[in-house]
Parts: C-alpha cells; structure tokens; sequence
C-alpha cells in the first residue's frame, strides 16, 4: 500500500514510523514531513491550503490512504473535499471537527446533553464581557471561539488582565471574532483521553500526561507542549467508565444527531476534580506529544486498525499495548514559545545510538547535505519505554547530554508528579 501523511511534526514522525514497520506497507510519503520522515518516507512540500493541489498529487500517485495529523485541515474540511474524489482519509469531516474548531459549538452540545465541564457564558461584544467580568472572582478563563493554535486561552487573576484578553480576542487576535467564551476556572489534575473511531464504535487509545509549561516547575509561557508521559497517573476503571458514558458517549450522541458519525483520533482533554472527569477541550486527532509517548507502546500493526476503521471494522479489531511505562521530553530552540534562531546545526545527533525501547522523532528539523538543522520551535522528542519513569527520563537525558547543540533546550522535569526524588 502507499499511504500519504499530512504533517511536519513529532506526532506525524511517530505516525510514519510505526506504520513503516507494517507488511503492508510499499511507499509512505509525507505532506511536507521533517529530516526524520525524510529517512523512511518521501516527502513532499506541497500548500497545504490547496487541497486540489493535494488532491491532484495523490490521485497521480495513486495513493491508497491518507492519515491526517493536524487540526487545521481537518477544520477546513480535507476530509469531506478528498472523500469526494473517492479518496480514504482518516480522520473526521468538518462538521465533527467543530468540536476542537469551535469551543462555543462543543460547550453548547455539553450544556444540551448534560455533559460536566466548567460552567461558561458566551458573550457576543466588548461591553457584555467587561460587564460581567466586573462582577466575578478570580482567576477566570476567557477563550477566543475559534483555532488559534493553542493560543486562544486567557487564564486571567485580575480585571485588567481580562480586559486585556477581551480586547485582544475582539480586537481579532486569533481570527475575526463574533463572540468569545468566559469559563469558571476549574482546580484538579488535567489529562489527556485517547479514543480511536470508525463512525460506529470506538476504542480506547491510551492516556497520557502532558507539560505545557515552558519552564520547569510548570512555570512560564504555555507551548505547544514540552514532554508527556503515558499513562496518566490519574486513570483507573472507574474514572474510564465516567468519561466514557458522562462525557464521549454523549458527544457521540450529539454528532450522531447531526447525522454525523466521528471517523479518527479523538483526543478528550480534561479536568480531574476529586476522580470526577470535566471535560475541558476536544482535539479531532493525536496531541503531540502525546502521540510520540504513547504509540511506542502499541504493539498491534496500526495500519490494520486505521484500515479498520475507515471500513467500519473497529469491533472486531484487538488493540494491543505494552503495559510499560513511557515518557517523552520535546527539545525546543532556544527563545520558544516566543522568537527563536532558525538553522542551527544539531551536531551529532546521527552518532546517538538508540535501542529498541529508545525512540527519537523530529520535529521541526530540516536536512541539507547530511547535515540536520533546527527550523522550528519544538525540534526533537526523545521517548524511552521502562518499567519505571525516574530511570525512562535519566535515561533520556544521557543521551540529550551527547547532543552537542547550544541552541536547544528541555525540561529535565518532565513527569515530576509521577517521580519521586
Ligand atoms: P485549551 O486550549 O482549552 O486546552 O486550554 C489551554 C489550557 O488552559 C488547558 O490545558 C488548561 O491548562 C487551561 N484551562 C482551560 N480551560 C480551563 C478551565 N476552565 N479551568 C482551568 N484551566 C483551564
Ligand atoms: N499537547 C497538546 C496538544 O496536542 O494539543
């Protein structure tokens, strides 16, 4: 088979890599891919905006499928403009997308089926959010509707920090905006839920923790991410069987309302309050890092599932893990989340040796003439699967000491709940 990826980061390098290692598997290429995916795929820097571009190159290179990696596609609606050309795609269409594309859609299926979140109103001017904003308490929580690149979310203590994210989302910040969400602040342990679907059923993905914190400590600037580690110190059975039947099987319900059955990741972000889910965002695929963390540990062949899944199959498919533990640190250029160098060499990153536990997957890395080279802000993840976390994370960090790249950092915390000192 030739399966096409649409991504350029951690999570679609680790995609890439563990469906490399399928029987079936003749030709992967990536839409556009990194210096890792370089190594087992073809990549392909084509505007990812023009879908008949894409179209055109996949139907002349008779691709069997394409995975989806990002939200932005998806939310564009790829999948049903593909689907039209008799192209298989997994992942879901843009109206199951709204989930993570319009927070104001997934809050009113919520209020609608009962769904437990964090209480919120919407408000649709200036005015009405400062209005109501000087009658609350604080810290509260004011969110831009729409995609903005994990940017849209104010975590506000006081009036004048509010009044600044008001004015900035109004202002259009993230996008033109017709109204904005202000949330009650909610206190637990956050955690990342994973479900596969195919429309008519799904199953559990894996659950994992992660750091989006740039400093140590959790302090500093929100990121894209900074490690994970899988699974979450938090689930337990009954905690699962809460944010299945409270929280996903409502929103399928919801969907399926909307003649609109959900086909791909569904990556379910909550709250935990006293072993009590809320659900705090939808994302309509894989987080990253997360997807690096947790899909070393898979042991069944994931093409066989996707496949699966795009033909409604998932009932009868197995699902199986390695019950080891796993973590990820991300290695960033130095200045992210804000303004960073761009093209500096990462020496000898080829000399590291890694084994079969050890994964490495590039991020935003470019190679020219043998040579890597950071391009982005989040640049490397390592991963390394253990029976105990402490010795998954001192193992990592060996290694990251033999890089020798005074542009790059990480936090040497990564999992600091779940490790002990
Ligand atoms: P989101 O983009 O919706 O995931 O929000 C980004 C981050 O803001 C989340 O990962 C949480 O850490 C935090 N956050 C969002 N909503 C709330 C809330 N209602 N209460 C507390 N923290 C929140
Ligand atoms: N790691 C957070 C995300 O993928 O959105």
């Amino acid at each position: 088979m030739k399966i096409g990826i649409i991504g350029s980061g951690g999570r679609e390098h680790a995609i890439c890599q563990s469906i490399k290692k399928s029987a079936k598997i003749n030709k992967i290429f990536c839409f556009p891919g990194n210096a890792g995916t370089k190594q087992i795929a073809e990549n392909i820097n084509i505007d990812l905006e023009n879908f008949e571009l894409l179209k055109d190159f996949i139907l002349d290179n008779q691709i069997d499928l394409i995975i989806v990696g990002p939200e932005k596609p998806l939310v564009d609606g790829i999948v049903d403009y593909l689907e039209k050309f008799k192209i298989k795609v997994f992942g879901p269409n843009k109206i199951a997308s709204k989930l993570e594309g319009s927070k104001i859609f997934t809050k009113k299926l919520c209020q609608k089926f009962n769904i437990p979140t964090a209480k919120f109103g919407i408000f649709k001017d200036r005015d009405a959010s400062k209005k109501f904003i000087k009658n609350t308490n604080f810290p509260i929580v004011i969110k831009a509707d729409n995609l903005a690149a994990g940017k849209g979310v104010y975590i506000s203590n006081n009036k004048i920090e509010a009044f600044t994210a008001i004015d900035e989302i109004f202002d259009g910040k993230f996008g033109k905006a017709n109204n904005l969400l202000i949330e009650e602040f909610l206190v637990g342990e956050e955690m990342s839920f994973f479900t596969i679907h195919d429309g008519k059923t799904f199953k559990n993905f894996g659950t994992a923790q992660d750091h989006k914190r740039v400093l140590p400590g959790d302090k500093g600037k929100n990121t894209g991410g900074m490690g994970a580690y899988s699974p979450s110190r938090l689930i337990n059975d009954e905690l699962e069987k809460k944010i299945i039947n409270k929280i996903i099987q409502p929103t399928l319900k919801g969907l399926s309302n909307l003649e609109c059955p959900y086909k791909g990741f569904l990556y379910t972000g909550l709250m935990i309050v006293n072993n009590e889910p809320y659900l705090i965002e939808y994302n309509v695929r894989m987080g990253d890092p997360e997807c690096q963390t947790i899909l070393p540990k898979l042991s069944s062949d994931l093409i066989d599932i996707i496949l699966a899944c795009c033909e409604e199959r998932l009932k009868e498919t197995k699902i199986n893990w390695s019950n080891k533990k796993s973590l990820c640190i991300v290695v960033c250029s130095k200045g992210y989340p804000d303004n960073y160098k761009k093209n500096i060499e990462i020496g000898k990153l080829k000399d590291l040796k890694l084994n079969n536990n050890e994964f490495l997957f590039h991020a935003g890395t470019s190679e020219k003439k043998g040579k890597i080279y950071a391009v982005g802000g989040r640049v490397l993840n390592f991963v390394n699967i253990e029976d105990d976390f402490k010795f998954a994370r001192d193992k990592i960090i060996e290694k990251l000491k033999k890089l020798d790249w005074s542009g790059g950092f990480y936090r040497n915390d990564i999992g600091h709940k779940v490790i002990k000192l």
